[in-house]
């Protein structure tokens, strides 16, 4: 009988695109449960119309985790910060689906998190400001914070990387200026960041679902390809055509003063991004990203396979 795997974040990014690892398998050893919010909107139907079950279930409601998870072999688990940009609702999210899980007797957890930040700085930095009160960066801390409700859990602890997929889904892709020239601005310096494209992550957690015992406990960090600025730059010029691409280094209390909502966060973490480049770089690895999962994408066919959803 096929293991089910309940994957929460199931019309997301990473989430969906464990969906979709798992419904193009075509050996049956998986199935597809497919948690929502709301089983009407256009992407639950399109899982059911491929295969999935699809099952109503929130994140902020523990008891209704309980029952999504009955019966389920696995657990993808991914909460969102960015839909409330809210550390505390975060772990507590987190701890739902933890303690759901504990309850239905999950025999294995990919829990999506992200490493402490702080750990690369003394509370007495002053290089960039605490925010939320406690954090560097929320959205990495209060992942890491919530690795500690997953104790008795089975569970993959999943750092996963910068998606390329920003570019088209949060208004990142460079801009054509009224020159007609194109350019961007980032904290980065000439650090690498790691990248990788959206859905690889849940093909990557699927590899972890199949490989099974030897993951569980582990912490395993995956990306597609890093790269400096300058360099994807230059690589969006030649993919998609569009001339050169000028970088613009600004600094990071720059970029946390321009006030969109998130610059303070997204400020902080590109600049852990570059001021600890050599330990975030180490904790994740191409080389297991694609044993996991064989059709990684590195930048440059990321970019063959969605330029069409750039808006250059
Ligand atoms: N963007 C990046 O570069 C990046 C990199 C690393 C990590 N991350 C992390 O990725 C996380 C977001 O994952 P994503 O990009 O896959 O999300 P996404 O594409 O924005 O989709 C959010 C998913 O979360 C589900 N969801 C949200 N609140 C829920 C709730 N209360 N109950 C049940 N489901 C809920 C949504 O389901 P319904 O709306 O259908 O219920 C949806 O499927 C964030 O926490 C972020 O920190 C992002």
């Amino acid at each position: 009988m096929a293991k089910i795997i309940a994957v929460i974040g199931s019309t997301g990014s990473q989430g969906g695109g464990l969906c979709r690892a798992i419904l193009a398998d075509t050996s049956g050893a998986f199935a597809c449960r497919a948690i929502t919010r709301d089983p009407s909107k256009d992407k639950a139907k399109a899982l059911a119309a491929a295969g999935a079950e699809v099952v109503q279930a929130d994140i902020d409601d523990v008891e209704s985790l309980k029952k999504a998870f009955a019966g389920a072999h696995g657990v993808y688990a991914v909460t969102n910060f960015w839909e409330h940009f809210n550390a505390a609702k975060e772990k507590t999210q987190a701890k739902n689906i933890a303690d759901a899980a504990k309850a239905a007797g999950v025999q294995h957890v990919v829990w999506s998190t992200l490493e402490d930040t702080r750990k690369w700085m003394p509370a007495s930095d002053t290089r960039m400001p605490m925010l939320q009160e406690v954090y560097r960066v929320p959205h990495f801390d209060a992942k890491a914070e919530a690795d500690a409700f997953f104790a008795g859990v089975p569970t993959t602890f999943l750092w996963t990387s910068f998606y390329w997929d920003n570019l088209y889904m949060f208004g990142l892709a460079p801009k054509k200026g009224e020159d007609g020239k194109y350019a961007w601005a980032f904290p980065l310096g000439t650090a690498k960041m790691a990248g990788i494209g959206a859905e690889d992550i849940g093909r990557c957690a699927y590899g972890i679902f199949k490989a099974g015992t030897p993951y569980i406990g582990k912490t395993v960090g995956i990306m597609g390809e890093a790269l400096t600025v300058e360099e994807m730059g230059e690589k969006l010029s030649k993919g998609l055509g569009i001339g050169p691409v000028t970088y613009n280094a600004v600094d990071a209390n720059v970029y946390r003063s321009w006030g969109f909502p998130g610059a303070d966060e997204m400020g902080n973490m590109f600049q852990v991004y570059r001021d600890f480049e050599g330990p975030f770089l180490a904790a994740r690895s191409v080389e297991t990203a694609r044993a996991l999962n064989p059709q990684l994408q590195n930048f440059d066919t990321w970019i063959q396979n969605n330029k069409s959803k750039i808006p250059v």
